[in-house]
């Protein structure tokens, strides 16, 4: 049995608490926010104790692993200071993405993991879903071939200003987490960006990638899309076929090369994924399965810091006219 705790109960902090508590290996045992209003009712509502300080909840209790979802500047501003008492404590942490913005902190935290011997996992949700895992066995067992492109995009609806480089750094730790996936390392990176009408931050941006492999990649971001409509998409071409998973667990396609016959994989309406909030199911289940056995995590914190080096590296590029090579 995992004991858990959750730190920072916005609508996300909420959602980890939901998934432990449903999950028979954990045992949620607190809660902690700085504002006392935000953790009181959940605290009663699932019967465990809340509190207000990080450093008071992780030497009253007795706690294996804790999800940190504060949010902060940039939606990652406010995660190092208790994602690095966590681990000072001997805790295993899931952190919400993007790890940090600030990619000095991101590396710290993930040095001091490695430094502690404790698992530190990123909620990369986008890439738990059946279709995803259905497509990595495509790869792995050999149908996909070698990887030639990747084509990812991602939009959705986020009208908050916040630093110019919002957008990039909040949302697409998922999307090129997911070309990571399929695609391996990126080495480099080229990037365009561009303000919508009466926005002052680069809400749309179009970044070019080339991989360790010598495969190329794409990626459309926008935070200035429909909330009603599909969000991502992310299509992959091997040198035996080419497969295309829409909308993050909607469907999956594959196309082979040297066949007519195409596979389609729909989400199932019976026991399939009912929306987007079971990705955080799935991540979080995986993340208890996996600290129960000891690690290694999907979705680390080596590859959460990756998705930012790589984001860093189109910041540069798109400030300097320039094709950057990727840290780390
Ligand atoms: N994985 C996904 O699909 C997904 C989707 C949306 C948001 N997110 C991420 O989830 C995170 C949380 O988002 P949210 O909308 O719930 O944020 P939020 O601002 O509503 O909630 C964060 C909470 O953390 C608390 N907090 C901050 N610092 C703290 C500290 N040191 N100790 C205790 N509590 C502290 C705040 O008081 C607040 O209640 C963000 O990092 C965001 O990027 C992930």
């Amino acid at each position: 049995m995992l004991k858990v705790a959750v730190i920072g109960l916005g609508n996300i902090g909420k959602t980890h608490t939901r998934w432990y508590s449903q999950n028979e290996d954990a045992e949620l045992v607190a809660l902690c926010d700085l504002l006392p209003e935000r953790v009181a009712p959940v605290a009663r509502q699932y019967g465990v104790r809340a509190y207000h300080d990080v450093d008071e909840m992780l030497r009253s209790e007795e706690i294996d692993a804790v999800s940190v979802a504060t949010a902060g500047p940039e939606n990652g501003g406010h995660h190092y200071e208790p994602v690095m008492r966590c681990l000072a404590a001997g805790k295993h942490v899931l952190v919400e993405k993007p790890i940090s913005n600030d990619i000095e902190h991101a590396r710290e935290m993930v040095r001091f993991a490695r430094e502690k011997g404790l698992l530190l996992g990123v909620n990369l949700n986008h890439r738990f879903t059946p279709a995803a895992d259905r497509a990595k066995c495509l790869q792995e067992e050999g149908d996909l071939g070698n990887v030639l492109f990747v084509n990812m995009s991602l939009w959705i609806n986020n009208p908050n200003e916040s630093s110019p480089w919002f957008h990039m750094r909040a949302l697409h730790p998922h999307s090129i987490d997911v070309m990571r996936h399929f695609g391996g390392s990126i080495r480099k990176v080229q990037a365009f960006m561009h303000k919508a009408p009466g926005r002052g931050i680069w809400s749309n941006a179009s970044v070019n990638v080339l991989f360790e492999s010598g495969a190329v990649g794409h990626l459309t971001g926008s935070y200035d899309a429909s909330g009603l409509h599909p969000i991502e998409r992310c299509e992959v071409m091997g040198t035996k076929g080419r497969f295309v998973i829409e909308n993050v667990y909607e469907r999956l396609e594959f196309f082979p090369r040297t066949s007519p016959e195409k596979l389609v994989i729909d989400n199932p309406i019976m026991g399939g994924m009912s929306g987007f909030d079971d990705t955080f199911r799935n991540r979080i289940n995986r993340f208890v399965e996996q600290v129960l056995a000891g690690g290694p995590l999907d979705a680390s914190g080596e590859e959460g810091l990756a998705a930012q080096e790589v984001i860093e590296a189109a910041i540069r590029s798109w400030q300097h006219g320039t094709v950057e090579e990727v840290n780390g």
